[in-house]
C-alpha cells in the first residue's frame, strides 16, 4: 500500500497517520473508521493555489465539496483561501454553519430548486453557476423580488468528456448538463439573461469530467470557450472576467494510475488557456477551477476490523471487515480498485491473495478484489488508502448500519470530524404507526 502524506510505518511496524498510531484511534473512536490527514489537505489546497501565485494570476479554487462535506472540512478550505463549490441546500447549509465568508460560495447544479436558489440567494452567495433556461427566469425572479443582484456564469456542455489520459471531442453533445454550444443554446441564454439587469453575467464554466491525468482535455475545453468568448464578445458586447474550468483532476488509486500532480497540470493549465486566449486575441479572464477529488482523496485512508473468513478451495478467500458498500460504494458503483493492508502489521511480508468483502446482504458488498496481504486474522485492522472523496459523501445505511465517524489527525493529535452514528440516529427519523 502506498503511503500519503504523513502516513508512515512506525518501529514496531503499525501505520501511523498525522503522528497518530492508527491502533489508537481504532480503540478510541472504533471501527470502521475514516482518518483524514490534514497536513495533506491542506498542502493540496496549497498545490493548486501555488502556480497562480508563481505566475502573478488572479485565481479562484473552488473545493468541490461534494467530494467530502463536512463543517470542519469547510472550516479548513475557508482557512486555505479557498472557495467553495455547493451543490445543494444540504451543503450550503453545511458551509453557513461552518462560517464560511458566502461570497466566496459558487453553486452548481443541473436543477436546482427554487427553495436552494431562494437559499442561496438570500445568504449572499458569491457566484451561481446557472445550467439551463429554467434557472435563469427562476433566479431573476426571485433577485426582482428581492431586489437584489447576483454574478452568474452560464454552464457550457463543451463537446470534451475526459477521462484518465483520454478525451473525446464530441460533437453532438449528449450530457443533462450546461448549454449546448454546438446547436447555438448558449446564445439563446445570452439573450435571455441580458433582459434581466439582476443578473451580472461575468464568464462561462465547463467541467469536463472526474478523475483526469493530463491537460489535453482542459486545453481542448479552454480553446472552444476562449472561441465563445471572441463570439459573445462580438455579438453581445459582453467582455467576459472570468473563466471556469471546473474540476476532474485524478488521484492515485493504485498503481494503475498515473496522474500528472496537481502544481505541474496546473501551470500546463495556465499555459494552455494563455495560448488559448492569446490566439484568439482575448485577455486572460480570470481562472476559476472546482477540484474536489484531489483535495481530499489521499488524505482519507479507512480502517476496518477483521472479522470472518471464507476459504473456497481453488477458488478464493474472502476475508470480511466490519463495514463494506455502506462506507465506499465505489467499488460497486465503478469498479474502482484500491490499495490495502493490515495496518498493525505493516511490513510482514504478503502471504495470500485474498479479497475484501463488506458486511452488507449482497453479493456486489465488495471492497477489493483479489489483493495480496499477510495472513489476515479476526480482530486484525485493515487499511484501504485514498478512501477520502466520494465514500463518506456516498455513504448510506443499507441494512441499517452505521455510519463510521471520521477524525482529522495532525501532528500527534486528533480531532473528531463527524461522529459515529448511533443507533439511535438511526431511528430520528422514523414515526411508529399509532394504531
Ligand atoms: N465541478 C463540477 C460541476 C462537478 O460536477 C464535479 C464532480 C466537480 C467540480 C469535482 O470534480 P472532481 O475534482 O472531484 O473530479 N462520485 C464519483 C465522482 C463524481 C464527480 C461528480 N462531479 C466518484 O466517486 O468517482
Amino acid at each position: 500500500m502506498q503511503l500519503y502524506g504523513t502516513s508512515e510505518i512506525l518501529d514496531n511496524g503499525e501505520l501511523a497517520i498525522g503522528e497518530c498510531p492508527v491502533r489508537e484511534l481504532a480503540q478510541t473512536y472504533g471501527t470502521p473508521l475514516y482518518i483524514y490527514d490534514e497536513v495533506l489537505i491542506r498542502e493540496q489546497m496549497r498545490s493548486y493555489q501555488r502556480p497562480f501565485q508563481r505566475a502573478g494570476l488572479p485565481h479562484r479554487i473552488a473545493y468541490a465539496c461534494k467530494a467530502f462535506c463536512t463543517i470542519g472540512i469547510c472550516q479548513i478550505a475557508d482557512s486555505e483561501g479557498m472557495w467553495l463549490d455547493v451543490v445543494s441546500e444540504g451543503e450550503l447549509y453545511t458551509a453557513l454553519r461552518a462560517g464560511f465568508n458566502p461570497t466566496h460560495i459558487c453553486m452548481n447544479g443541473n436543477n436546482k430548486s427554487e427553495r436552494e436558489l431562494r437559499y442561496a440567494v438570500e445568504a449572499k452567495i458569491g457566484l451561481m453557476i446557472v445550467d439551463n433556461f429554467l434557472e435563469i427566469e427562476l433566479l431573476a425572479s426571485i433577485l426582482q423580488e428581492r431586489k437584489t443582484s447576483i454574478d452568474i456564469l452560464l454552464r457550457v456542455a463543451p463537446g470534451v468528456e475526459a477521462h484518465t489520459h483520454e478525451f473525446i471531442s464530441t460533437g453532438q453533445q449528449d450530457s443533462k448538463f450546461g448549454f449546448d454550444l454546438k446547436s447555438g443554446q448558449i446564445d439563446m441564454a445570452v439573450r435571455q439573461v441580458k433582459e434581466y439587469p439582476q443578473l451580472r453575467l461575468v464568464g462561462l464554466h465547463s467541467h469536463i469530467g472526474s478523475q483526469i491525468f493530463d491537460v489535453e482535455g482542459f486545453r481542448l475545453a479552454a480553446h472552444r470557450l476562449a472561441e465563445q468568448y471572441g463570439i459573445i464578445s462580438k455579438n453581445h458586447q459582453i467582455n467576459f472576467q472570468i473563466l471556469n474550468l471546473g474540476g476532474g483532476l485524478g488521484v492515485r488509486y493504485t498503481e494503475e494510475d498515473t496522474p500528472t500532480p496537481i502544481e505541474k497540470l496546473m501551470a500546463e493549465l495556465i499555459a494552455v488557456t494563455q495560448d488559448a486566449f492569446f490566439t484568439n486575441g482575448l485577455p486572460l479572464p480570470l481562472l476559476m477551477l472546482e477540484p474536489g477529488r484531489s483535495i481530499v482523496a489521499q488524505a482519507g485512508t479507512t480502517i476496518y476490523e477483521v472479522g470472518s473468513r471464507k476459504e473456497i478451495p481453488q477458488v478464493r478467500t474472502y476475508v470480511a471487515v466490519d463495514g463494506g458498500m455502506t462506507d465506499n460504494p465505489r467499488l460497486a458503483l465503478y469498479g474502482a480498485k484500491y490499495e490495502t493492508a493490515l495496518a498493525l502489521r505493516m511490513q510482514d511480508e504478503p502471504t495470500e491473495k485474498v479479497s475484501i468483502a463488506g458486511k452488507c446482504c449482497e453479493s456486489g458488498d465488495m471492497l477489493v478484489w483479489d489483493t495480496l496481504l499477510p495472513e489476515a486474522r479476526t480482530g486484525d485492522l485493515l487499511a484501504i488508502a485514498c478512501t477520502g472523496a466520494y465514500n463518506y459523501s456516498m455513504a448510506s445505511n443499507y441494512n441499517r448500519l452505521l455510519r463510521p465517524a471520521a477524525v482529522l489527525v495532525k501532528e500527534g493529535s486528533a480531532r473528531l470530524l463527524i461522529k459515529r452514528e448511533t443507533t439511535e440516529d438511526l431511528c430520528r427519523l422514523d414515526c411508529a404507526l399509532e394504531d
